[in-house]
């Protein structure tokens, strides 16, 4: 297939809906699928199929602060535009072009009272060619593709058509808008919403995705004469396929599910679980095993090949995951660069580095801002924050680690802890290669220990040892001899069983 570009195009995303069914404080399009909002699974979509995030406008109207506060969080800088009044896809549509800074000419003259284009060619929809496209999009629909994006527009240029709508043959069609089509021509006359249809209609099976590529200039054209003389009420995007149908074309997807969108939690799981599927396949592809239950893995996760997922395993964010991981059973990884050969049983990890053949688990608690660098093991019931664990370092288990700098080969002993917040404050403990750290020291941060030294289990060191020392904090030990006969209690009670 040739090569295309749609760095001319723009799309329009209409993401202004409430989803009431969902009973969330949230707008629909922010329902999550895999971690991610549908709103952002479609956004990703359109720019992997080429199209400028300054060329991609998103209708907003619903908690529509809280549509901006997420694309601000993309940092995108989409152009946004508001619908205030629900009145339908095409009113929806409508706002990108008629909301702008920047005036041009009136060119088209509403027809229907309610609609009034004020510009032809805003901001947004200004700077293209006569022939400029646009591709609309429901932000509901998070299994629309780039693919799809990119082939249903070859098929446009190539027939050089005024709307081409994506379609999926769905069975049964559900509320989905069907596709109607001469008998004879198989040409595509309209559009059919379900709640408008006849019963001869509802039986159709191919259904509207409710992506469509337009001719720019003849979607603002066909926008103004849309009417909502329809059991909805509203101004329905879906009638420009007629207005525009003398040259409308359709483009059928192979893969039914980019129609896919969710009106309730019920939905939203089944959304889950498919997408889950579809990134299990990605990743089998890539030699990756995932064996069990229970396994999610984000959209932007990377695994090479040979490495294992073990049950209840989640793994999101931006993580990679180098080749002959073992990664779970249990096991939580939230944006970690993890390399190779590296085991992670029953793990939390989050926003860390562990290197090459890092032992860790079961049990372990990596916090943010953690650099396990190679060969660390890490036993049960350890928690690491914010340090650099150096090569080859050993902590076995029970014990606390927080923003420390720690060497080579450092082997801690069961239970140290490094105090490092006093109230106030946090602050960093630093120890050389090859300290010894004893059983149960305390180490009360700021504090130094240096190099080839040694603590001695059970001390609290507060003060900066140098290399290859012993500190020792500890109590005289004392010895009481013949402590048990010489025991008050111990005597009373021998004398009460008669042995006085
Ligand atoms: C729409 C299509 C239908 C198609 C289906 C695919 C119309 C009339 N129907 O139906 O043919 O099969 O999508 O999913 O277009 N929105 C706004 N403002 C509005 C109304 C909707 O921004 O005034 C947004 C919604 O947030 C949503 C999208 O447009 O993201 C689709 O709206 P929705 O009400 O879900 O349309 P459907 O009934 O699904
Ligand atoms: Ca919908």
């Amino acid at each position: 297939m040739k090569e295309i570009s749609l760095g001319m195009a723009r799309a329009v995303i209409l993401a202004a809906g409430d989803g009431k069914r969902m009973n969330s404080a949230k707008p629909k399009v922010l329902m999550n699928v895999l971690f991610q909002p549908m709103l952002g699974w479609v956004l990703d979509s359109v720019e992997d199929a080429g199209i400028k995030h300054e060329n991609t406008a998103v209708v907003v109207g619903s908690n529509a602060e809280q549509v901006l506060d997420y694309l601000e969080k993309r940092e995108g800088n989409y152009p946004h535009f508001f619908q205030h009044e629900r009145k339908g896809t095409g009113h929806a549509v409508l706002q990108a072009f008629t909301q702008a800074e920047e005036s041009a000419t009136a060119q088209v003259k509403p027809a229907s009272g309610l609609l009034q284009i004020k510009q032809k060619f805003p901001r947004f929809a200004a700077g293209g060619s006569p022939d400029d496209d646009v591709l609309v999009l429901c932000g509901d629909a998070p299994f629309m593709n780039s693919q799809t994006i990119k082939d249903a527009y070859i098929q446009h240029k190539k027939d050089d058509n005024d709307i081409t709508v994506i379609t999926a043959k769905v069975e049964p069609a559900g509320n989905y808008g069907r596709i109607k089509r001469d008998k004879n021509s198989n040409r595509l006359i309209s559009i059919v919403e379900m709640k408008d249809c006849s019963p001869a209609e509802l039986l159709i099976n191919e259904v509207n995705s409710g992506a469509y590529w337009f001719k720019t200039e003849r979607l603002l054209w066909a926008l103004p004469q849309l009417q909502n003389n329809n059991k909805s009420g509203e101004f329905y995007l879906t009638d420009t396929a007629q207005l525009l149908n003398q040259k409308a074309g359709t483009y059928t997807a192979d893969d039914s599910v980019i129609v896919l969108g969710a009106n309730d939690r019920r939905q939203l799981r089944e959304l889950n679980e498919l997408m889950a599927d579809k990134i299990y396949d990605r990743h089998y592809s890539e030699g990756v095993d995932i064996i069990g239950h229970n396994v999610i893995i984000g959209k932007d996760v990377k695994i090479a090949r040979d490495t294992l997922i073990m049950p209840n395993t989640i793994i999101k964010g931006k993580t990679s995951i180098g080749s002959g991981c073992v990664i779970g059973p249990d096991t939580y990884i939230d944006n970690c660069t993890i390399h190779e050969n590296v085991v992670l049983n029953s793990v939390q990890a989050f926003d860390s580095t562990i290197e090459n053949n890092v032992k860790a688990g079961p049990f372990v608690h990596i916090r943010p801002g953690t650099v396990l660098r190679k060969g660390v093991k890490i036993g049960d019931f350890v928690e690491v924050k914010n340090s650099q664990i150096g090569e080859g370092t050993s902590l076995a288990h029970l014990t606390y680690i927080g923003d420390s700098d720690v060497g080579k080969k450092v082997n801690f002993g069961c239970g140290c802890v490094t105090a490092n917040y006093d109230g106030l404050g946090k602050y960093r403990t630093v120890i050389g290669d090859n300290a010894f750290i004893g059983c149960n020291t305390n180490l009360i941060a700021p504090v130094e220990v240096g190099a080839n030294s040694t603590t001695a289990a059970g001390s609290t060191i507060t003060k900066n040892v140098p290399d290859g020392a012993l500190a020792i904090e500890r109590g005289q030990m004392n010895i009481k001899e013949n402590w048990y006969k010489n025991n008050l209690r111990v005597r009373k009670a021998e004398e009460k069983k008669g042995n006085a």
